[in-house]
């Protein structure tokens, strides 16, 4: 019997736990805002920002919206986050991505304080993570940890295969599963020996934006699977990185696409609004 991973469950019990210490921090008199930057008409862009704003009415963190024309340049979008830096009211500021041509991610990744940056991607805090410090930790590689934690799966010990090695995800990932000292491998496009090396995978996490790639008789019985993969099978269905009919029977546990990591990178963002809240209220 395969269990089915529920992230929306998982997600919404994250965010009624941080719902209260929103209270308890507004008691204090910390209110916590977070600003959202959309530049652009990124269709799917436009979806995450409206479920992230949403995501924060719930828990109660006001949420900053801008949502800027395709055309906006550079020096405009470095102008705004500089503001924003400056402004007491906001504790975290998140820029969404992809990012128009003319505007270089880098750039706007370093330009924003590390002690707001709620995405985790600023290079003093994907540091952090690698030395072990405390810091702001990605909202989706967060969240695959706190997927399995909360389905009760012991990562220390475990052969885990991370497969992509994105810096958003797939690198991220694969640090924290270390961290909890699980035994890592990372697979990429250029592995040669994938299926002998997911074949002895306790936990695989799929993170490679290639539509049903990973086929249950790639997998190990038993093994745990979470699938980070958000794309659009041949008829425009949503699937992930994982050919979930093929698992079935094979996993013993496995989060489905959609209602699986997606609810929880949201879940991970309002983690880390409160928390840069909290941090502002200790320093
Ligand atoms: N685009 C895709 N995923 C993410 C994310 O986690 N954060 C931001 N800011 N943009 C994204």
């Amino acid at each position: 019997m395969t269990q089915i991973i529920d992230g929306k469950l998982i997600s919404t019990q994250i965010k009624d736990e941080l719902k209260l210490e929103v209270e308890s921090l507004k008691e204090k008199g910390v209110f916590p805002g977070l600003a959202v930057i959309l530049v652009g008409n990124n269709s799917a862009s436009q979806v995450y920002v409206r479920n992230k704003k949403t995501a924060c009415e719930y828990v109660g963190i006001k949420s900053f919206s801008y949502e800027l024309p395709e055309e906006t340049s550079e020096a405009q979008l470095l102008e705004l986050i500089d503001t924003l830096n400056h402004d007491d009211k906001v504790h975290g500021i998140l820029v969404q991505l992809p990012l128009p041509k003319q505007i270089d991610e880098n750039k706007i990744i370093l330009s924003i304080v590390p002690e707001k940056d709620v995405d985790g991607f600023h290079p003093q805090n994907v540091g952090a993570l690698c030395a072990g410090l405390k810091g702001f930790v990605s909202c989706t590689p967060a969240g695959v940890i706190e997927l399995l934690k909360r389905s009760q799966v012991e990562i220390a010990g475990k052969n885990c295969v991370v497969v992509g090695r994105s810096n958003i995800v797939g690198k991220p990932v694969s640090l924290l599963l270390l961290q909890e000292h699980g035994t890592v491998t990372i697979c990429h496009s250029k592995t040669k020996n994938l299926t002998e090396i997911l074949k002895q995978a306790d936990i695989v996490v799929a993170a490679v934006g290639r539509a049903n790639m990973i086929k249950g008789s790639q997998l190990k019985e038993g093994a745990v699977v979470i699938d980070v993969g958000i794309n659009r099978n041949e008829e425009g269905k949503l699937c992930g990185d994982v050919d979930f009919a093929s698992c079935e029977g094979v996993a013993s546990q496995i989060t489905p696409v959609p209602g699986g990591v997606g609810p929880m990178t949201i879940a991970m963002l309002m983690h880390n609004c409160v928390l840069a809240a909290k941090n502002k209220l200790n320093s």
